[in-house]
């Protein structure tokens, strides 16, 4: 999903203006072949998290005493990062894998996918949500397409600066003569450490606003977007680097059919593996970024900052949530009797 369609002629000038933008402002990290070793920490379940064959995979494991985790050692601001996951198998209520990236302190960001266990032959649920400044309440679920205990399949997460500004109707900005759209992927503002920040206005079209400013998707396949509307008072995590978590734990309390289905501890201990990690993303460093001014116009591997959904990808994504969202906050008026939050309006 990494790279958008090169043949729409609406989006060249886009492309023009972005690749201006990435040549100037950012220098991705990428990170080689799979190491768990080096990238990652196990960070509690007594031996019950194992990195094997020579860094390649990372194993979880759940028994009635204890989980297991591990974290990232690098912190990030934005990038694209996939990982292949094969989720615990059988029966699997009661349990919850959670992949997720987080900030700390009182006012974090996170960026979640857990995966909900079920009854053998019952489905799993993904269930993804976004908090910024410390609040949630943006849950979206979905079935899969597919087993996803049978074989490893790749979760991402595709986090970048986009903004979206709406352009207001009767206001001509610079570019007006060729803005016929009203939405635009405007100010994009990244912030280089110690406080300073560089501001570039990459004016650029987009005829169905469809740039984005997170999204999630399994293998290649998005399933939900969450663009950037800070311009219009919805928080976006932009601000706070964010480091990659996993866990597998027991919440019998409340994973699987609200709770009735309880962790059959027969079954203990229950696995999920992890292989072919890969971040194209900005390190945050010591507070600075890996994507500097300064650095050499080295990557064109920073596709993924100036990614737009093609429409190919619009297609699969409203696939997805019309047969598999089983369920959306943006739709749940019952539990937002005020009104539903500005980020489902927007979107
Ligand atoms: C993975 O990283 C560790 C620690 O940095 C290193 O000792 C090991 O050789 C690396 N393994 C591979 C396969 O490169
Ligand atoms: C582990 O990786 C290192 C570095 O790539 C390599 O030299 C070594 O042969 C590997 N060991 C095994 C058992 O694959
Ligand atoms: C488990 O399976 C049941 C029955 O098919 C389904 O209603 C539920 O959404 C599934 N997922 C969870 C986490 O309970």
């Amino acid at each position: 999903m990494q790279s958008s369609s090169p043949s729409s002629s609406i989006f060249f000038p886009v492309k023009m203006m972005l690749l201006a933008f990435v040549l100037l402002a950012c220098s991705t990290m990428l990170v080689s072949a799979t190491n768990f070793t080096r990238d990652f920490d196990i960070t509690w379940g007594d031996g019950r998290g194992k990195i094997r064959k020579n860094g390649t995979v990372l194993t979880l494991s759940l028994d009635r005493a204890s989980g297991s985790g591990f974290q990232s050692n690098n912190e990030y601001l934005f990038g694209q990062f996939d990982m292949q996951l094969k989720l615990v198998r059988g029966n699997s209520a009661g349990t919850v894998t959670a992949y997720y990236l987080s900030s700390q302190g009182p006012t974090w960001d996170e960026i979640d996918f857990e995966f909900l266990g079920n009854l053998s032959g019952e489905p799993y649920t993904v269930h993804t949500n976004v908090f910024t400044e410390g609040k949630g309440n943006r849950e979206q679920q979905f079935y899969l397409w597919f087993d996803p205990t049978k074989a490893f399949h790749t979760y991402s997460i595709l986090w970048t600066p986009q903004q979206i500004v709406v352009q207001p109707q009767n206001e001509p900005g610079p570019c007006a003569s060729q803005m016929k759209p009203q939405i635009r992927v405007g100010l994009i503002d990244l912030v280089l450490g110690l406080g300073s920040k560089l501001n570039l206005e990459a004016r650029v079209e987009s005829e169905a606003g469809l740039g984005l400013g997170l999204s999630f998707s399994v293998d290649g396949i998005p399933i939900r977007v969450f663009k950037n509307f800070e311009s219009m008072g919805v928080p976006f995590p932009n601000k706070q680097p964010m480091r990659i978590y996993s866990s597998l734990w027991n919440a019998d309390d409340w994973a699987t059919q609200g709770g009735r289905i309880k962790t059959d501890w027969t079954k203990a201990p229950f696995t999920a593996a992890y292989r072919k990690f890969r971040a194209r993303a900005c390190v945050w460093y010591f507070g600075a970024s890996s994507c500097t001014a300064s650095k050499s116009p080295s990557s064109l591997s920073n596709e993924w900052m100036n990614h737009e959904l093609d429409s190919t990808s619009h297609e699969k994504l409203r696939w997805v949530q019309k047969y598999y969202m089983i369920y959306n906050y943006c739709t749940d008026l019952n539990r937002f009797p005020q009104g539903l939050p500005p980020d489902c309006k927007l979107a």
